[in-house]
């Protein structure tokens, strides 16, 4: 039976289309249920609709302006995930952080992608933080999503990494096609391990079961 997976996108999506791909390709027993976007621009809508996959835009902000809680939102987020039962809830570009209640809710089943070697340049401008640091490598890293808030967003425990090398003629654009090229391969793969329950996860560290 194919494993569901709901995805959370806020961008361009070239993540999302990365694990539709693998899906089609059978590289991935998988297939996306729902993709969940919260801003009118995100393309990552488009490829939904273009792969024939349900789609919901859910902005936050009328929550706000109607008086109501971030974590209001994010319960109502949560119910609509919950109806989908899945062994995955990946967040590819997924500009919105979480509160715990949602993740302590899926606790275990929640993937993320972050454009850096975390615990190296943790937040929102990863590459360009690698990039005025002065870094010779930077990367991708593939977690598991914990509780504990902003902070501790980009800490959870580490699926898989991979080495990127920053060159000295490097650009933002031209640092980002290569870290985005492995963000494409590294996520559908962890994907793949986590639904075909080759991990183990032990406080911080994910090992694959022997
Ligand atoms: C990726 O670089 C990912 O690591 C980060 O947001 C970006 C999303 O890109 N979390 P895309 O929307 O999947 O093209």
């Amino acid at each position: 039976m194919k494993k569901r997976l709901v995805v959370f996108a806020s961008g361009n999506g070239s993540n999302l289309q990365a694990l539709i791909d693998a899906c089609a390709q059978q590289r991935l027993h998988a297939e996306i249920t729902l993709v969940i976007t919260n801003r009118r621009t995100a393309y990552a809508a488009e490829r939904a609709a273009q792969a024939g996959i349900p789609h919901r835009y859910e902005p936050l902000r009328p929550w706000l302006q109607n008086g109501k809680e971030r974590a209001d939102y994010d319960a109502y987020l949560a119910e609509i995930v919950a109806e989908q039962q899945p062994h995955a809830i990946v967040l590819a570009g997924w500009m919105h952080v979480f509160a715990d209640l949602f993740i302590e809710r899926f606790y275990g089943r929640i993937l993320n992608v972050h454009p850096a070697l975390l615990p190296a340049f943790p937040g929102a401008h990863a590459i360009s933080d690698a990039l005025a640091y002065g870094v010779k490598v930077t990367g991708v890293t593939v977690m598991y999503i914990w509780p504990g808030g902003l902070l501790n967003y980009d800490n959870g425990p580490i699926i898989l990494q991979e080495v990127v090398p920053v060159y000295d003629d490097d650009d933002e654009d031209t640092l980002a096609a290569r870290i985005h090229g492995v963000e494409h391969r590294l996520l559908p793969e962890a994907v793949r391990l986590h639904i075909e329950e080759k991990l183990e996860v032990h406080g911080r560290h994910v090992r694959l079961r022997p």
